[in-house]
């Protein structure tokens, strides 16, 4: 594989923790109670060193190259949602984060980098933290929303998800990208869907009704 293709899928990962930081120093101030304010704090503590972790790994490898449209939008805020806070959350906690760990996992099976792994062996136990850190404050608040509000939520990530996925498709190495067509993106959006629906932001009606 090319080094530029590889510094350029490895970027993204870099990319993700840095939206995710500036996401969490936004949603800092905006949760309800003492004990979310705490666990964000911890979180960016966290991603700070991630961030820090990506960017000495990508200066070994020789560079860093610029976000994918996907992550371009995170990091220009698209990821706030207008309405509760609790929509970003979901957008960061549950699909940004989600979509890193598993972006994480494809690494591990794409890439032959016994460094890059161990990162991730050493990364992933705090991701999976902020993700169910994320999924508890949902299924605890989700009812302050009205329905109107959850579908509207819903309706937004699967646009911002799948359009984020289109436009990053197009930037990808052709290797990765053969991997990635429309089933692929059916299936993985699917999943992220269950996450959604599991943690109470939609019903399966409602997924339907909204469909
Ligand atoms: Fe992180
Ligand atoms: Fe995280």
């Amino acid at each position: 594989m090319p080094r530029h293709a590889y510094v350029t899928a490895v970027s993204q990962l870099y990319h993700g923790e840095l939206a995710t930081l500036a996401m969490c120093r936004h949603l800092k101030d905006r949760v309800s109670t003492l004990a979310d304010r705490e666990a964000l704090e911890g979180q960016i503590a966290d991603e700070q060193r991630h961030i820090d972790i990506y960017r000495d790994y990508l200066e070994r490898v020789g560079d860093i190259a610029p976000p994918e449209p996907a992550l371009q939008a995170a990091l220009d805020g698209r990821y706030v949602w207008q309405g509760s806070p609790l929509g970003t959350i979901v957008a960061v906690h549950l699909l940004l984060e989600g979509e890193g760990l598993r972006v994480q996992n494809d690494y591990g099976h794409w890439f032959p980098c016994r460094l890059l792994k161990s990162i991730h062996g050493s990364i992933s136990p705090d991701e999976a933290r902020h993700i169910s850190f994320g999924r508890r404050l949902v299924a605890r608040e989700i009812g302050t929303l009205s329905q109107e509000e959850r579908i509207a939520i819903y309706r937004w990530l699967e646009a911002l998800w799948r359009e984020g996925a289109r436009a990053s498709q197009a930037d990808l190495p052709a290797l990765i990208r053969v991997s990635m067509g429309r089933r692929w993106m059916d299936e993985r959006w699917a999943r992220h869907e269950r996450v959604l629906i599991r943690t109470g932001l939609v019903s399966e009606d409602e997924t339907r009704r909204a469909a």
